[in-house]
């Protein structure tokens, strides 16, 4: 709704009627201006974020898509896999990223089992990522098995990623984190399902743990964006988990990751150097407490002289 240089975007209960200038919501990255980014060969940058402050960075870095990853089953969670992570978290998560109002496209990932029981249950369920989460797409996992769900969700109004190659939902049926498509069988299988999944109205894919050639192949064959993950440099953009790139974790270093900072030891030398300035007394000092007046501080003293005073 257009009112005097303002849109008033309905949006979801956290950032509702919230005022924007045309200027802001032009530059807000959706479905329809990634797909001009393939055509026009721009390369599209996607991260996840579970937080406000990260998405807020994320935005400001002009990242295009924040994918609120069931990722975050690992990486904040402490689960072992993304199967336990459900939709109730990823809501949460998704919320806390919408609040930041961030310019970049807000993807929610369904969850295991919350979208393969039946159409009805996905329209249900990816609503509520929309209207309780703030998303404005959704992410599902994979090939020929989620097609009919994808045109029911386009039908209705609800853009939908795909999501193929290993798809880590199924981890316990693949038999673990293994690259897929490694054989040009199994690659015109990938190409196939991504066709098909474009045809069913998906506006983007994501493609994980491929071999290069596999990629290329399947990034060639649809026009919409493919964003790869392990899939090499001719996807049409590429997505990392942002707790791996920064570095947090001790021992978790997949060949497909760059470490671009060592957030760990940042915050150990942080906490380590608190620790040790509270235990000598280094903190706080006055410059991080509040006094009160001469004149207060002398009635308090006045009435409880000090014993030695
Ligand atoms: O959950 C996630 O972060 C993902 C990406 C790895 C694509 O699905």
């Amino acid at each position: 709704m257009y009112i005097v240089g303002y849109v008033f975007r309905r949006d979801s209960i956290n950032r509702r009627m919230a005022p924007e200038t045309v200027a802001n919501v032009l530059a807000r990255k959706t479905t329809y201006s990634l797909k001009k980014m393939k055509r026009k060969g721009k390369r599209i940058v996607m991260l996840t974020a579970y937080d406000a402050p990260s998405a807020s960075i994320l935005s400001e870095c002009g990242v295009d898509i924040i994918l609120v990853g069931d990722s975050v089953g690992n990486a904040l969670l402490g689960y072992e896999s993304t199967i336990p992570v459900t939709l109730s978290d990823i809501i949460h998560h998704c919320a806390a990223v919408a609040r930041a109002k961030p310019k970049s496209l807000i993807v929610g990932d369904m969850p295991f089992m919350s979208y393969k029981v039946s159409i009805l249950q996905a329209l249900k369920n990816c609503s509520r990522m929309l209207q309780e989460g703030g998303a404005e797409a959704v992410k599902i996992e994979g090939g020929g098995n989620v097609v009919a769900i994808v045109e029911a969700l386009v039908d209705a109004g609800i853009p939908v990623m795909g999501h193929i190659g290993l798809t880590p939902q199924s981890i316990f049926e693949l038999g673990g984190y293994r690259v897929q498509g490694r054989t040009a069988d199994q690659a015109e299988v990938l190409v196939e399902q991504a066709q098909r999944l474009e045809k069913a109205g998906a506006f983007s894919l994501v493609i994980e743990l491929v071999p290069s050639e596999t990629a290329k192949m399947i990034t060639e064959a649809v026009e919409i964006p493919t964003i790869g993950i392990g899939a090499g440099p001719h996807c049409d953009g590429q997505v990392l988990v942002l707790w791996d790139m920064l570095g947090l974790f001790k021992d978790f270093k997949p060949k497909f990751v760059k470490k671009y900072a060592d957030i760990r030891q940042v915050i150990t030398d942080a906490v380590q150097e608190y620790t040790k300035d509270v235990r000598e007394g280094n903190f706080p000092t006055p410059e991080h407490s509040f006094e009160m007046t001469e004149e207060e501080s002398g009635r308090l003293y006045g009435r409880n002289k000090p014993a030695d005073s």
